[in-house]
Parts: structure tokens; C-alpha cells; sequence
């Protein structure tokens, strides 16, 4: 899938233009490259493959918070259906998540002491909320769901 990556820090723009500055690291519009192959896709999604099950995240709504009571949904995401290496040599580097494809948090991981898995908690009640992680051996991967 197209998308135009950040040659500072792997944020992908998935909007169909490069941003004037990047979201995550304040790089200019001149840092983001157009790949054709930004984002990798299953192969066949109804017959995913061991590795696509490794890297496409699982994503689930919980629409009551345990920390904040009002107006809060969790998204909880993990990588992926069978679980992702957290090793020093292969790991999920970060996930980047959007709503209605403007970027809208980066979850940064370490391979030492995290499972390939976070939560946020979110105050919008609709859209589409794209989850995109970034994997240090395997690239970006994208799972996406509709909030209602
Ligand atoms: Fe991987």
C-alpha cells in the first residue's frame, strides 16, 4: 500500500500527500519520501500466512474505561493473531495510529521489558481508527476499524 514515509523517523502519511511537517518528529515535507510499498498487505486476507499473523494488528474496542468514566472507549491493540518476537534483534519498534487517517498517537516499544501491545483511550466516538505498526526486521503492517 502507497504512503509517503518519513525518512527521520518511519511516520507514514497515508492521507495521499506528504505532510509539510511530520506529526511525530517536526521533519519538513522535503524528509517524506512516496513508496509504493510503504505498507505491506496481506497476500490473501482470508488465508493469512504465519508471518501476516505475527504483523497485522489485532485491534478491540472496550467501550467501558477503567480510568476514566465518562466520554472513554480503550482501543486495545496487540501483534498480532499469533503473538510477535520481542528480542533484541526483532521487535515492534512503535504503532502509529490515526483517526479518519489524520495521525493522532505513537506508541513507542522496547524490545526489554514490553509485550508487542498497547491501549489507547479514546474520546472520539466514530471514525476510522487505523492502527499501523512498525516491525525492526518486517516493515509497516495495517489493520483498521470502524468506531461507532
Ligand atoms: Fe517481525
Amino acid at each position: 500500500m502507497k504512503g509517503y514515509v518519513c525518512k527521520m523517523c518511519g511516520y507514514i502519511s497515508i492521507d495521499g500527500a506528504a505532510p509539510d511537517k511530520c506529526p511525530v518528529c517536526g521533519a519538513p515535507k522535503s524528509a517524506f519520501q512516496e513508496k509504493e510499498d510503504a505498507i505491506k498487505l496481506p497476500n490473501d486476507p482470508k488465508n493469512l500466512t504465519d508471518l501476516e499473523k505475527k504483523h497485522i494488528p489485532v485491534i478491540k474496542v472496550v467501550k467501558v474505561c477503567g480510568l476514566i468514566p465518562d466520554g472513554c472507549q480503550d482501543v486495545h491493540v496487540k501483534l498480532g493473531e499469533i503473538q510477535h518476537p520481542m528480542q533484541e534483534d526483532h521487535y515492534i519498534m512503535h504503532i502509529d495510529f490515526y483517526l479518519d487517517k489524520k495521525f493522532i498517537s505513537r506508541v513507542i516499544l522496547t524490545p526489554f521489558a514490553l509485550n508487542p501491545a498497547c491501549a489507547l483511550h479514546l474520546k472520539a466516538k466514530s471514525g476510522k481508527l487505523t492502527a499501523i505498526p512498525l516491525c525492526n526486521l518486517h516493515g509497516a503492517w495495517i489493520n483498521e476499524i470502524d468506531l461507532s
